[in-house]
């Protein structure tokens, strides 16, 4: 891909739409940092993101909307949120709520999790490339893992031109710095990384303080690091060669061991952006089917393999700790 720096014009907004739609990434200017954007409800498109980034790891992404309406079909909203969303929206506050039930994000977007991040950008490029595109948008920070933020689109091109069809330029971003993350998916709001709204904003707002969250969980320092990623109740065997017949199998590439069992293939084909996309989701229906054990054939450690074999390696671990 070109990864060009366009000047965000009306054509070039139609065009950076245009790639969204067609499940290629686009960087674009927020209010806080330049984000690495993708149609959040195409699984394949959302796999491009980690893999640009490379990050060794899935962890869950911000979902961008255009407004709180379009906000409220991906997301369940209780009063407290609605009320946060109506005062800071648009705006650098990140809200984690409840997946809605119908909501057509991918469950890689939020690595599994019933709860899903949400924001309306207040950046104006940020907003007419959401109505253009007219798709909600996931988009973690434009730099490469480990990286800092990336706050002008040259930093993005540096970063990652290889693999972005367009960088939309809006100039320096006004914070540069991220999203202050609440969540309201239960009754007490949490401060899950302090950010461009500072704390005592939202404590004098609510008129009581926040809780912050356990270091174990979404702390800035090591934003990867949630604990609370879905778990399958069923024990994960890795790295099977063989399957007995009352086990699931997860599947990938084109030998797979024959079994009476539930079979789910993440690629025939090998393709690991394809079973980026499909693992949440396969882990889930495998789950469901009632087996004890589910086997998981080898996947390679290249590219995206690396954070496939990690999410698995967490779901195969020890419980209770
Ligand atoms: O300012 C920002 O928020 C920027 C711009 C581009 O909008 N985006 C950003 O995204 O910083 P990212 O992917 O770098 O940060 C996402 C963080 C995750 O590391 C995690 O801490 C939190 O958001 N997160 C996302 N979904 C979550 C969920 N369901 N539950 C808890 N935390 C979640
Ligand atoms: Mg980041």
């Amino acid at each position: 891909m070109s990864g060009m720096v366009r000047n965000a014009c009306g054509s070039a907004l139609a065009e950076a739409a245009e790639h969204l739609r067609a499940g290629r990434l686009v960087a674009f200017p927020t209010e806080t940092v330049y984000g690495l954007g993708a149609d959040a409800t195409n699984g394949e498109a959302v796999a491009r993101i980690f893999a640009a980034k490379g990050r060794p790891r899935f962890n869950p992404l911000i979902v961008h909307v255009a407004s709180l309406e379009a906000a409220r079909r991906i997301g369940v909203f209780s009063a407290g949120a609605e009320e946060l969303a109506r005062t800071y929206w648009p705006g650098p506050l990140t809200l984690v709520v409840e997946r809605h039930p119908d909501c057509p994000v991918s469950d890689l977007v939020s690595a599994g999790l019933p709860t899903i991040a949400i924001r309306v950008p207040a950046n104006r490029i940020a907003a007419e490339l959401l109505k253009a595109t007219d798709r909600p948008l996931a988009a973690p920070s434009a730099n490469r893992s480990g990286h800092v933020s990336a706050t002008e689109a040259a930093h993005v091109a540096a970063d990652l031109g290889g693999s972005v069809a367009m960088i939309l330029d809006g100039g320096a971003t006004r914070h540069g710095l991220e999203s202050t993350i609440l969540d309201v998916s239960k009754d007490e709001a949490v401060l899950l990384r302090p950010g461009a709204i500072p704390k005592e904003d939202l404590e004098a707002h609510l008129g009581r303080p926040l809780h912050k969250a356990a270091n174990n969980e979404a702390a800035p320092s090591s934003p990867g690091q949630l604990e609370s990623h879905y778990a399958p109740r069923a024990l994960l065997r890795l790295n099977a060669a063989s399957v007995d017949d009352r086990e699931a199998l997860l599947a990938f590439g084109a030998n797979v061991p024959q079994t009476a069992g539930l079979t789910i293939n993440l690629s025939p084909t090998g393709d690991l952006i394809e079973a980026a996309a499909r693992l949440f989701s396969a882990l889930r229906t495998l789950d469901a089917s009632g087996a004890a054990t589910i086997a998981v054939t080898p996947i390679p450690m290249t590219g995206l393999g690396a954070a496939i074999n990690d999410r698995l390696a967490r779901a195969a671990a020890p419980r209770g700790n």
